[in-house]
């Protein structure tokens, strides 16, 4: 309710804000767009007020520990922006700006959308892995701008010299090539400066790719290590690794995939090839088998026979609650068994034990 509300308000404000520097729309629209202006106002102010109460579970004898605790609160990340975003309009004006102005300082309140991009702290810590290698080759960067805009300075700068005639005047070519943008106000007239031109176009696309490669990267292994943890997680709870070792645990939970399921979908057809095994983690599956069908609860695994055996599934597994999986696929149900014998040993002794009982 929250979430949306500040959503709401933020980009009303904001859209309001730029609205107003647009003398025409601010002419046809003036009293609405105030009008929104205000109830923003308003609303970041009863939101900083609601982060300043102090909490009803603290004690009524602690009043320092609560003037504190607001202190705390203001004084984090958020609470900051929450005062930036209530002081936004009043404090300009109350400072004595003509509105036109005072309306620009809207513009803060994009700031209380950053705590809904969850993604952004995923960003950050990409980034911070990756300073190193975003530092050398922003390095990188700097050093072709400096060198393309000397030797530019060198080829055009007798022909050019508005544009060209001092290094620091051949750099907003170099800003301009090297980062393709090619606005096409400073163009090389001679040869060696066309030719140096294509040059630092391609070193830019490189130099961008790089970057983009150095982030994508980062993101994959952040990712990677995400699921790692949480598969850590699940993986621990379920009672059949528990005797295996914090190795084994480290590895299987490097393979599987965590599934969710809902409520009477089949996970596993008969007749189907075999090309992945699942561990229960939350929930039960009904195994629809003759004369009547089999639950497996949190715990038990399913789908492995077909593996093991290599013969199409030989029953279907149906979800009877919601449930949560984890799923080992076939190529890397092959290399564990190579890899970890005691973790198949158990798995085929299990298969075993249920290929007797369905026959019997
Ligand atoms: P699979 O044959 O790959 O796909 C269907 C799965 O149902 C099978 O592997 C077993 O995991 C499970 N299953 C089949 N029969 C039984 C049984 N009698 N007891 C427990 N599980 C079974």
């Amino acid at each position: 309710m929250m979430r949306a509300g500040t959503i709401t308000a933020s980009v009303a404000g904001v859209l309001a804000s730029m609205a107003a520097t647009h003398a025409p729309a601010a002419a046809r629209w003036g009293g609405l767009i105030d009008a929104i202006l205000v109830a923003a106002a308003v609303y970041f102010l009863i939101d900083f007020v609601l982060l300043t109460r102090i909490p009803r579970d603290l004690p009524s004898d602690h009043p320092v520990e609560g003037a504190r605790g607001i202190l705390a609160r203001i004084a984090g990340s958020a609470g900051l922006v929450d005062l930036a975003a209530m002081l936004a309009l009043p404090l300009p004006l109350l400072a004595g700006l003509p509105p036109e102005t005072a309306h620009l300082f809207g513009m803060v309140w994009l700031l209380k959308l950053v705590r809904y991009a969850s993604g952004l702290a995923l960003l950050g810590r990409v980034i911070r892995n990756g300073a190193e290698a975003l530092l050398s080759v922003l390095l990188c960067f700097v050093i072709i701008l400096v060198a393309a805009a000397t030797a530019a300075f060198l080829a055009e700068g007798a022909a050019q010299p508005e544009q060209f005639g001092s290094i620091p005047l051949a750099i907003w070519w170099a800003i301009v090539t090297l980062t393709t943008t090619g606005y096409g106000d400073a163009v090389p007239v001679t040869l060696p400066g066309r030719a140096l031109a294509g040059v630092v176009m391609i070193c830019g696309i490189g130099v961008f790719a790089l970057w983009a490669g150095i982030i994508a990267s980062g993101f994959t292994d952040e990712l990677r290590r995400r699921d790692f943890l949480r598969n850590w997680e699940l993986v621990a709870k379920v009672p059949f690794f528990h005797d295996l070792g914090a190795e084994v645990i480290a590895e299987v939970a490097r393979l599987l995939r965590r599934r969710d399921v809902s409520k009477g979908q089949a996970i596993v057809r008969r007749g189907q090839p075999g090309e992945a095994m699942f561990f229960i983690v939350v929930g039960t599956v009904e195994v629809q088998i003759e004369p009547r069908p089999l639950s497996l609860g949190e715990g038990h695994f399913f789908g492995e026979m077909a593996l093991i055996t290599d013969a199409p599934r030989n029953a279907t597994v149906v979800a009877a609650t919601p449930c949560l999986l984890l799923e080992l696929d076939v190529a890397d149900f092959r290399r564990l068994s190579g890899e970890r014998p005691e973790l198949m040993t158990a798995i085929a002794a299990e298969a075993k034990r249920r290929l007797g009982a369905s026959k019997a």
